[in-house]
């Protein structure tokens, strides 16, 4: 069936990267970028900030079209998940220099982390968003590799790969990352 979402955000490697997948996995969608700066809570739960900024843009905004936005975040397990839903902040705020000051006295099994992104998306303004999660499961490199990417991406090794994301290319990211994984799910629905 032929579709067309709306993907809200600012964030133009979330659309290449969506973008791409959509164009290699699911050529009957077409998503369609509008950088909208809608405000996130501070919530507790990365579902929570997904679900709460998708009922904003449907409700404040009265979008009526079909759309999705996400919300992601880094977990590190030895921090009991920080930073979490406060990925964003704690970027802005100490970068990826400041993360690895965190992980100085961290060894092997304790450097775990988990990416993870939850998909929101609405069908139409009387339905409820629908969720969709994705993870990706790793550990913080010793330092930070790679040129590619955003965000995290040169910290986070990916699991068995031995390259963090930012090592990887765009379409080796999209075969295993959290955000792949949350959008493939969305596909999965939508099909
Ligand atoms: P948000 O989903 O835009 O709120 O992202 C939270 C934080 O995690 C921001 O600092 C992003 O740059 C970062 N981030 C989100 N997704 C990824 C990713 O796939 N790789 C690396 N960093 C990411």
């Amino acid at each position: 069936m032929e579709m067309e979402i709306i993907f809200f955000t600012t964030n133009k490697n979330k659309v290449k990267e969506i973008k791409e997948l959509a164009t290699a996995e699911a050529k009957e969608i077409t998503i369609e970028h509008r950088e909208y700066d809608y405000p996130e809570l501070q919530l507790e739960e990365i579902e929570s900030v997904a679900r709460e900024s998708a009922k904003y843009m449907k409700e404040k905004k009265a979008i009526k079209e079909p759309f999705f936005l996400e919300d992601s975040g880094l977990l590190i397990h030895a921090l009991n998940g920080f930073p979490g839903p406060f990925s964003a902040f704690v970027f802005d705020k100490i970068g990826n220099e400041g993360i690895l000051k965190l992980m100085v006295d961290k060894r092997g099994e304790e450097r775990k982390a988990t990416f993870k992104t939850v998909v929101a998306f609405c069908k139409s303004p009387q339905k409820a968003p629908l969720l969709f999660v994705g993870v990706a499961e790793g550990k913080i490199a010793e330092m930070m590799r790679g040129e590619g990417g955003f965000g995290y991406d040169p910290l986070f090794e990916f699991e068995g790969a031995g390259k963090t994301f930012a090592e990887m290319s765009t379409e080796e990211k999209n075969e295993v990352s959290h955000r792949s994984m949350a959008f493939r799910e969305l596909l999965n629905y939508l099909s």
